[in-house]
């Protein structure tokens, strides 16, 4: 008859790491914004011709360009709540937060909570035929 031992010692084991696992896993968002500060996105220069009239999406740089005539705008794409990364709703035209369905209008401002504030518009400079940011 095998030993049950074995097993005992390694779900020992096993429930003397796990929350340590978990608490490192929870821990990582905030440590790491304490250790490195905020995420920087460097220079980015986009070009004029790509940014379309209402909402265009810079999700490689986790950012949203609203455009409305002559009139440019840079929203953040993290929600305000907790910083999850926003969806934008095309057809209803607003910002949802997928993960406790936080809702911003086009322009940012905040439509439904959990979040308390609108979206962070980034500082940009418009150019000749670009739009540079950072
Ligand atoms: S992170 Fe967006 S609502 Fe919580």
């Amino acid at each position: 008859m095998p030993s049950r031992k074995p097993r005992r010692d390694f779900l020992t084991r096993t429930l003397a790491v796990a929350p340590w696992v978990v608490a490192a896993s929870l821990s990582w968002p905030t440590g790491s914004l304490l250790l490195f500060g905020e995420p920087k996105r460097g220079k980015l220069r986009i070009p004029l011709a790509q940014i379309q009239e209402g909402i265009t999406p810079i999700l490689s740089a986790k950012l949203y360009i609203r455009k409305a005539g002559d009139s440019i705008t840079v929203l953040d794409a993290h929600c305000t709540h907790m910083g999850c990364t926003l969806h934008y709703d095309t057809d209803n035209r607003v910002f949802n937060c997928p993960c406790h369905h936080s809702r911003f209008d086009d322009e940012g401002h905040r439509l439904k909570g959990p979040a308390r504030r609108d979206l962070d518009r980034i500082a940009h400079v418009v150019t000749g035929d670009a739009i540079v940011i950072g």
